[in-house]
Formats: C-alpha cells, structure tokens, sequence
C-alpha cells in the first residue's frame, strides 16, 4: 500500500490487488469498500483514479468532507499496511473504444474518474482527443496537478484549462464559476464530442443545462454522482404528500408511512432500521433486501445480479413502492 498526500485535504491511496483475485475495470468506474475502524464497519464507493490498464493495484482519492466519517479517517489515519475488502468495479461512467473526442468537466474531487480516463488513455498511447476543464477553488485545491503537466507534454492530443473560483492575485488563468463562455472558449468544436461530468449537483446541474443550450444531445453527455446534498435521506416531505402506502419491516418488527417520492431506503432510514448503502444509485448492490410483499419499481437495476433478483431481491436505494410491502430488513 501507498499513500501520497494530494493537497491539504485529499489523499491517494494505493492498495495492491490479492494476486488470487483480477481487477477487470474500464476507465471511470468505481469500487465499493468496507473499511473496518473505531470497531465498526463502513461502506463507502470510490472512483479508481489508477489507470485501469495496470491491474496489479488500485488507487483512490478520497477528498476530507466537513464532519464526515470515512473520508477523515481516510486522510486522517489511512497508513502503510491497511487491508481493506472491495467489490466492483460498477458503474457506467466509462470511456468506451468509440469516444474518440472527449471532454471531462470536474469540479473538486470529481477528478478521480477523469483521472483514470487520462491515465489509461497514456498506457495505451491512445490518440484520443481529450479535454479537461477542471473547475477548483484555489490553486492549492489542484489534485494531480504536477502529473497533468506532465500529460500535457506526452499526450500529443490532450488539453487542460483550468478555472478557479478564488483565486490568488498572481493566478493567470480562467476564474470565476463554470460558464458557457468558458466551455467554448475552450471547447470550439463541440461536434462529435462525448461529455463527461463529475463534481457536486450544483456544478453538474450547470453544466447539463450549459450544454443543453449548446445543443448537445443528452446521449453524448455522461454523469457521475458522489452524492453529497440531494443524496440520501431527505427530510420527510410534508404530510398531505403522503402516498398512503405502508412499509413493513419483518425483522425488525416496525411498520412505517411511505411519503410520496421516498426511496424504501430512506424509508428504512426514516424508520430507524439500519440497511447498509454505499453508492444509493442503484449500482452496487449493497443495499438489496429481500421483498417479502408487494411489488417495487426501481429505477435503476445494474446493482441487482440474476441470483438476488431471482430471490425476490431489490434494491432499497432507487426502489420506490406502488403499494404497501414488506421487507426482510
Ligand atoms: C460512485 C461514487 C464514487 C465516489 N468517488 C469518490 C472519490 O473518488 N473521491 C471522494 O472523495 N469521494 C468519492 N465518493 C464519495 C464517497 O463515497 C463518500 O460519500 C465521501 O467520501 C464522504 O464519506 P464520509 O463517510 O466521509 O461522509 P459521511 O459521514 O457519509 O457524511 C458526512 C456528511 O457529508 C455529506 N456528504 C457525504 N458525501 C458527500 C460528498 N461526496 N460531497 C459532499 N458532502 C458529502 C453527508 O450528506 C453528510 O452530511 C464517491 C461516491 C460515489 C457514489
Ligand atoms: S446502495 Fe448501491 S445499489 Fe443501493
């Protein structure tokens, strides 16, 4: 294991891969670990930022987040030694043989993602025509700052720009927030070009609605969420939105109200029964439970393999009731 301190509050971790098991990833997809610390067990996805064509190991980034748990003791107390489980990789946020132009728009720690597409678009000395706008606060929030620089000089097709929301006095750069100025200044031909994008939902909500005005069509545009606000339980919504649905949880031996719009994992969660999640996008599959009755819509289904599906599993996070149900939780 390594670890590379990025900034002052993002770190690399490497872990090498069990020569027992293969790593089989494509550039932008994540893994889900449990960390064992403090004599709990915690769940949390991380975007591979290693360049997927170098199997042997793996690394993470992950940014501190204010008061947050895995993320402090990652930057905290991560140290030379740690072993740690994963599942994956998951995900649809990749670089596939046929993007041939490319855009990646990150802001803050959605670099990690990127940051494998870049790296393996190098091992493999692909010609792919790439550009990232990288969206930051200061010039101190710059992750893989000195490898991008380096990119810069081998990869004969890859740009960078660079934008910063507080900048230093002496910054030369772009500054201010993300703008269709700043995309097409940067990006004069956006034809034939897939875009990805990566950061907090303000930053992406931006910059879908950008790119919408620009008339890109929705399937050159990819996304990734970290989650952050607007992810995981919400606040119950108001009482007269109410769907009139109940939720039974079988083992735990608690009945709750379903509110209109409420995941059966922030249901669980509002109900005070425990359902392990990580990615709460219906991609990992950490958060299936078995539905004992009723019937479930999901919006999403990767999560799910035949087996669990075949058993009457679902998945909590995306899954929302048409009825009343009960679950094995
Ligand atoms: C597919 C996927 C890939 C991810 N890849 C990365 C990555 O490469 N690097 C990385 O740093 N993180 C990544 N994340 C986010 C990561 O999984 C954790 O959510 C994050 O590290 C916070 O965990 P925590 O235990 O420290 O915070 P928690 O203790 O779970 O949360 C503490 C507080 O922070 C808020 N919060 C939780 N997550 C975020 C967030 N992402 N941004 C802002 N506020 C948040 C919560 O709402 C809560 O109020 C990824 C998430 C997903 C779903
Ligand atoms: S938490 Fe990942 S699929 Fe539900």
């Amino acid at each position: 294991m390594q670890v590379t301190k990025q900034t002052s509050d993002s770190t690399t971790l490497r872990f090498v891969v069990n020569s027992e098991r293969k790593l089989d990833a494509r550039p932008g997809q994540f893994l889900t670990f449990s960390f064992l610390f403090d004599g709990k067990k915690e769940t949390r996805c991380y975007s591979i930022c290693s360049s997927p064509a170098r199997s042997g190991y793996v690394e993470i980034t992950p940014k501190r987040v204010k008061d947050g748990c895995v993320s402090v003791f990652l930057n905290d107390r991560a140290a030379i030694g740690m072993t740690v489980e994963a599942t994956g990789p998951f995900g649809q946020f990749c670089l596939t043989p046929e993007d041939k132009k490319i855009v990646l728009l990150a802001a803050g720690s959605g670099i990690t993602p990127m940051m494998a597409m870049l790296r393996y678009l190098d091992d493999l000395c692909l010609d792919t025509q790439a550009t990232l706008l990288y969206c930051v606060r200061t010039r101190d929030d710059m992750t893989f700052r000195q490898e991008f620089e380096e990119l810069r000089g081998r990869l004969k097709n890859f740009q960078y720009h660079v934008l910063l929301s507080k900048p230093d006095a002496d910054w030369p750069g772009a500054r201010g927030h993300i703008s269709r100025e700043f995309i097409s200044k940067n990006v004069p031909e956006i034809e034939g070009r897939v875009f990805f994008l990566c950061g907090p939902p303000p930053f992406m909500e931006a910059v879908r609605r950008i790119l919408t005005e620009m008339e890109v069509a929705p399937e050159r545009i990819r996304q990734e969420t970290f989650g952050g606000a607007g992810v995981g339980p919400k606040p119950p919504l108001l009482r007269t939105a109410e769907t009139g649905f109940t939720i039974e949880f079988a083992s735990s031996g608690k009945t709750a109200a379903l509110l209109e719009g409420q995941s059966l994992l922030e249901a669980a969660a509002a109900a005070g029964v425990d359902i392990p999640s990580a990615c709460r996008q219906g991609q990992c599959g950490t958060c299936k439970t078995r539905l004992l009755a009723g019937y479930v819509h999901m919006t999403a289904e990767q999560g799910l393999d035949p087996e669990s599906r075949a058993r009457g599993f679902v998945l909590t996070c995306v899954g929302h009731a048409t009825g009343n149900v009960r679950l094995d939780a």
